[in-house]
């Protein structure tokens, strides 16, 4: 019979890819929770109108790259795309909005996007991601640059970070009108020309080798922000630069998510190919009020975790994990009770099958097992058990109560 097979771009997280998806998920949440973050989970499934209305008609995203379907009660559903209008869909629907106050929520979880797979580009990925809302200041911008330097560092994955400031509803609408009429006296690729109606700073997004070259030295946005952006933004390099964060101020830098206003970040790795955006973010002060809520600023950022994967390095340092295991049949009610009276305190592996004591020593080492167990005829009959420290290599026989109480 034909076997079945994953989706394409879309994988299993299994082995040792596992063990670091957790210890990548867990170390972030400590740090997250470290900047006063607590955890919120969406559901995967939304309403479309939810991504339509946030993350923007003209997105590649929208337009492309849904997976969207009608369900039984003939809602418009889709799997979720992205994180942050779910979180914001949350905070209105919670009315966390008329409450006031500054929220802070990390999540973490899988995202879809048909997009074409490639080497760190998949249909299904996970994001790590930290969303604050409430709160106007440059220095929640920061707050979130800091703390994903702080997990970069923490993983020893090294970056650059690329910033850019898209404006307010004070500046962003005249330099849209301008820039439109300066792209009709240019000819651009088929997308940008989509662009110019739909979003044109998106424009400035264009792989077209071509396009970059027309439009490299017409004005961006950074050369015309109003007082207020301009000002924010000198503050928040001023910052970084107090932090010793390095940054380049990468004017091209739009983000293909519509919500964005004032700053826009890219966290860029060298090491992992030609898809090297590691994270992203950036201030969105108009999403909460499109989304029906209240007029509250919203700031975040989302790491995806598939591109970080392969620099992930665990520390060595090994944790203690039994293996406990018998080589007779008669033993295993014994075994059973001992398992599980170890794992109150310890990770504990076993085996219910009897063995060869050779089989279960492999079988521990191969699990990577620091302590190992076993009860053979003569420990059953004794009422004992032979233990040995994997690492320092000390053997001893003891009996069950003595090994109950074992560390
Ligand atoms: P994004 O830039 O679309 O932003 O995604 C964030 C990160 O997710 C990217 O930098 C990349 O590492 C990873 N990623 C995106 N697409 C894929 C894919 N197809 N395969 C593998 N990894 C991928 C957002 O999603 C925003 N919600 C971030 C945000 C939060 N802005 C404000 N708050």
């Amino acid at each position: 019979m034909q076997t079945i097979q994953s989706l394409r771009g879309m994988n299993d997280i299994k082995e040792q890819d596992g063990v670091l998806f957790l210890y990548f998920i867990e170390n972030c949440s400590l740090i997250a929770k470290r900047y006063g973050f607590d955890f919120i989970s969406t559901p995967i499934l939304e309403q479309t109108s939810l991504f339509v209305r946030s993350v923007g008609n003209s997105s590649d995203i929208v337009t492309k790259e849904m997976y969207r379907f009608t369900d039984k009660g003939e809602n418009d559903v889709c799997l979720r795309p992205e994180g942050t209008a779910s979180v914001v869909r949350s905070f209105i629907e919670k009315k966390l909005d008329k409450a006031g106050g500054v929220h802070r929520f990390y999540y973490f979880g899988p995202l879809f996007r048909y997009e074409r797979p490639q080497k760190g580009r998949l249909r299904q990925f996970h994001q790590f991601g930290c969303e604050t809302i409430g709160e106007s200041s440059y220095m929640e911008e920061l707050n979130m640059i800091d703390m994903l330097t702080k997990i970069f560092q923490f993983f020893k994955i090294t970056f650059k970070l690329h910033i850019n400031s898209l404006g307010c509803q004070e500046c962003m609408p005249s330099f849209k009108r301008d820039l439109v009429k300066t792209l009709h006296t240019i000819k651009l690729c088929d997308d940008c020309v989509k662009r110019a109606i739909t979003n044109p700073i998106r424009v400035f997004d264009c792989k077209n080798k071509d396009c970059q070259n027309k439009l490299k030295n017409i004005a961006k946005i950074t050369d015309s922000l109003c007082e207020v952006c301009q000002k924010d933004f000198d503050s928040l390099t001023n910052m970084l630069d107090n932090l010793d964060i390095p940054y380049t101020i990468d004017k091209n830098l739009v983000r293909g998510l519509d919500y964005y206003t004032k700053t826009a970040f890219e966290f860029i790795s060298a090491d992992i190919g030609s898809q090297d955006a590691i994270a992203g973010g950036g201030r969105y002060d108009k999403l909460v009020s499109q989304l029906g809520g209240k007029d509250r600023s919203g700031v975040g950022f989302a790491i995806g975790i598939e591109r970080l994967m392969p620099l992930i390095k665990i520390d060595k340092q090994k944790k203690d994990m039994w293996y406990i295991a018998t080589t007779t049949d008669e033993a295993i009610q014994m075994l059973g009770k001992i398992v599980s009276s170890k794992r109150k305190s310890t990770c504990v592996l076993t085996d219910y099958k009897k063995r060869s004591w050779t089989k279960h020593i492999s079988n521990a080492t191969k699990k990577g097992a620091t302590h190992l167990a076993i009860i053979g005829q003569d420990e059953f009959q004794d009422g004992t058990i032979w233990t040995k420290n994997l690492i320092t290599k000390d053997e001893k026989i003891v009996t069950i109560k003595e090994f109950k109480e074992l560390n």
